[in-house]
């Protein structure tokens, strides 16, 4: 039988060999992956767990919450606040800054997440997912602001998600490649299956909503025209599309297989801003894929350059396989 290891045993080899992972942050991602078992617990109730529907309420982006976005908001807050490795915490699900209650000793790391990534996915039983986003607190800071957060992409120590799908998996990164971990259930145990994941530079798939076509600039318009045109066109080779609206398992296939995937800004943004969040959603992910030798920028510029200026930012995506995301991209600069 080949050897399982566990997610503690890899952070522990990790740190041992690279001298990489300080033990605080080894126990954020252990307590974070802990979280990610008790979500992907409620999820997979279902209907028997009373867990489906809307929550009745908004968040501050304007979005009805579903019952599994507050409930999987509140794990990771309880799950993350007594440990002593967090200064503070933001989320999709919170208008500002969680910081660690007084009674609690602070740690130095801030843990930004998406509790629950692909909400309108959840009622119909397909993936969905939690994205989350690790960056250290600035020296000597005890009670965090909203500002703390405010920091580039690059800036980032670790990056995940989970997918809650026919398998429950944990994506991580710590810049030291991409490994993926699948839960056991029967042990509640996440064992190493994937070493050091790799998106292939060219693909044949890419993934966009193509419901919003007609507010498309004509950068993404003419991208997806010429992937259309099929042998005959431009690209001369036929291109395949998926799109799950869930961002995790659109990136998940992405990892695994190629592609590209899009949510650009459009013509309905005064601001040109898309409809996915900097801080919680693109940044965890251009983290993940341009460790697995992929690329994510705004059209403009890299994902993980952007000085964030508000905490539920929004920003243009286009990520994944290396020579598409730089064709989109130079499509935007012509
Ligand atoms: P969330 O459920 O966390 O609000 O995020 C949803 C996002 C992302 O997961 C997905 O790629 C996209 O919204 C789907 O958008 P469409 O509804 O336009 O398909
Ligand atoms: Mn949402
Ligand atoms: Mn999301
Ligand atoms: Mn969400």
């Amino acid at each position: 039988m080949t050897k399982r290891i566990s997610l503690t045993q890899h952070l522990i080899e990790q740190q041992r060999l690279h001298n990489k992972i300080p033990s605080e942050l080894r126990l954020l991602i252990e307590v974070v992956g802990r979280a990610c078992k008790s979500i992907s617990h409620a999820v997979g109730k279902g209907a028997l767990g009373e867990v489906l529907g809307s929550a009745g309420s908004e968040n501050v982006q304007g979005e009805v919450q579903k019952k599994l976005d507050v409930i999987s908001n509140e794990i990771l807050l309880e799950a993350n606040e007594w440990g002593g490795h967090l200064a503070g915490m933001a989320s999709e699900e919170m208008e500002t800054i969680h910081p660690i209650p007084n009674r609690y000793p602070k740690g130095e790391y801030l843990l930004m997440f998406d509790p629950l990534d692909g909400s309108s996915n959840i009622d119909v039983n397909v993936s969905i997912g939690t994205i989350f986003s690790v960056l250290k607190a600035p020296d000597g800071m005890t009670t965090p602001s909203e500002k703390d957060f405010l920091q580039p992409g690059t800036k980032q120590v670790a990056a995940g998600y989970a997918v809650y799908g026919p398998q429950t998996v944990l994506v991580l990164t710590t810049g030291d490649g991409v490994h993926c971990f699948t839960l056991d259930r029967e042990m509640g145990a996440w064992v190493l299956t994937q070493r050091d994941m790799q998106i292939p530079a060219d693909t044949k798939e890419f993934a966009i909503n193509a419901s919003n076509a007609r507010h498309w600039y004509p950068p993404v318009k003419r991208y997806v025209d010429e992937v259309l045109a099929g042998s005959t066109g431009p690209r001369g080779k036929d291109f395949n599309m998926r799109w799950i609206a869930s961002m995790v398992a659109d990136v998940h296939r992405i990892l695994n297989r190629g592609g590209v995937f899009m949510y650009p800004a459009d013509a309905r943004e005064p601001d040109k801003a898309g409809k996915l969040r900097l801080m919680y959603e693109a940044n965890p992910m251009a983290f993940i894929v341009e460790q697995a030798g992929g690329a994510a920028t705004n059209g403009d510029q890299r994902i993980l350059d952007i000085q964030p200026e508000k905490l539920h930012q929004r920003v243009a995506v286009f990520l994944g396989s290396k020579n598409e995301v730089e064709r989109v991209t130079s499509y935007h600069k012509e």
